[in-house]
């Protein structure tokens, strides 16, 4: 019998221990029709796999395989199975239920990397309206940084934002979503400022086509800056990544009528300190944000396979290594994505 090898969450006094395991690999008799089985060959990390790692959110992980993105070649398909055929090369949706329109509070019962076991694991049995064929000529590497960051970041300035060519774009940060963000509003023809605590990072944002950038360490008051660098009329997206320690800067820094896309947690899930009334005051646009859906991914890839995007891989580790990855992610040294090849 073949053995699936996995690294699963266990818990510990305070939070959860990354434990190497292994199961029997799924056989392909046992896929139910519309199954499809999966050979997973890398995954991306996310900040959310340090928030259930470390139990920042308080949810119970025990035993789940980590990661909501990965990229793998389908091994076998199930009888009713008409999209996909072994050989296929694919990715899956955060939710794997939320296939298109409108979201729906139950797609949270169903999360890779959450609810359900993830992708940092030789193979997994997905169901066929889940998966997304990867962008063509990317590698599975490659392709494993798109399902969470790149969904989140399309959804966000695309279907949310209906960003316009000529418009202004701030990114928090130089993380997976924001280096994404960067470059999907390159492509689109916005103009775009990147913020960052490292003054590197600012230089390698500017190389891959940013037109600004400000370091929030340094410049605590960013808006400002932001502000000078719009003449005055303010950004018309801002990519939230921070949650309640940067809205302020981010109310102040958005241009009336602009649009700011809720998106993360970076400085915690506390009540934001500002008052609100910024967005009142310029008819401010606030869309939360969880991810998207399969349409969503679809409709992204189809972007990818017709605009040149290198996705920004910082550093892949081996499998093995899948411990001092999260540590990595943890370090926030990163530009862009950390991946783990299997
Ligand atoms: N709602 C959704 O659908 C969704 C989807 C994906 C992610 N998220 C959330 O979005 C956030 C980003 O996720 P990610 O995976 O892209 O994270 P990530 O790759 O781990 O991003 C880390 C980077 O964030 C930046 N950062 C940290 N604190 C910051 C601050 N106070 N101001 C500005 N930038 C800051 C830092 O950039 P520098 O090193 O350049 O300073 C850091 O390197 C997380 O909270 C995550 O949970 C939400």
């Amino acid at each position: 019998m073949n053995h699936c090898r996995r690294w699963i969450f266990r818990k510990n006094s305070t939070s959860y221990d990354l434990v190497a395991n292994s199961c029997a690999a799924p056989e392909p008799g046992d896929l139910q029709p519309h199954e499809c089985l999966l050979a997973i060959r890398a995954v991306s990390l996310n900040y959310r796999d340090r928030i259930n790692w470390r139990n920042l959110a308080g949810r119970n992980v025990e035993g789940i395989v980590p990661t909501s993105d990965g990229a793998g070649e389908i091994l076998a398909v199930g009888s009713s199975v008409t999209e996909f055929k072994p050989g296929d090369r694919v990715s899956a949706n955060f939710f794997p239920t939320w296939k298109s329109g409108k979201f729906d509070l139950r797609y949270h019962q169903a999360d890779l990397g959450g609810n359900l076991d993830g992708m940092l694991r030789d193979f997994a049995v997905l169901a066929e309206s889940s998966l997304v064929k990867i962008p063509d000529g990317w590698s599975f590497a490659q392709a494993a940084t798109l399902p969470c960051a790149a969904v989140t970041a399309w959804v966000s300035l695309v279907r949310r934002g209906n960003l316009q060519a000529g418009q202004t774009v701030c990114v928090l940060g130089t993380g997976g979503v924001s280096i994404f963000a960067l470059q999907f509003a390159k492509l689109l023809g916005a103009e775009v400022v990147v913020t960052s605590s490292d003054d590197q990072k600012l230089q390698r944002a500017i190389a891959l086509g940013a037109d600004y950038g400000v370091n929030y360490r340094t410049t605590p008051e960013w808006s400002k800056s932001v502000w000078s660098w719009t003449n005055g009329q303010g950004v018309d997206h801002v990519i939230e990544v921070g949650g309640p320690g940067t809205l302020e800067q981010s109310m102040k820094a958005v241009a009336a009528e602009g649009h700011i896309a809720l998106i993360g947690v970076l400085t915690g899930f506390g009540a934001p300190a500002a008052s609100l009334f910024p967005l009142l005051a310029r008819n401010v646009r606030l869309n939360g944000i969880y991810v998207g859906s399969r349409e969503d991914f679809q409709s992204m890839v189809q972007f990818l396979n017709e605009h040149r995007l290198t996705p920004q891989i910082d550093r892949i580790f081996r499998y093995e290594q899948t411990p001092e990855a999260f540590e990595y992610l943890e370090s926030a040294s990163h530009f862009g994505k950390i991946v783990i090849e299997l």
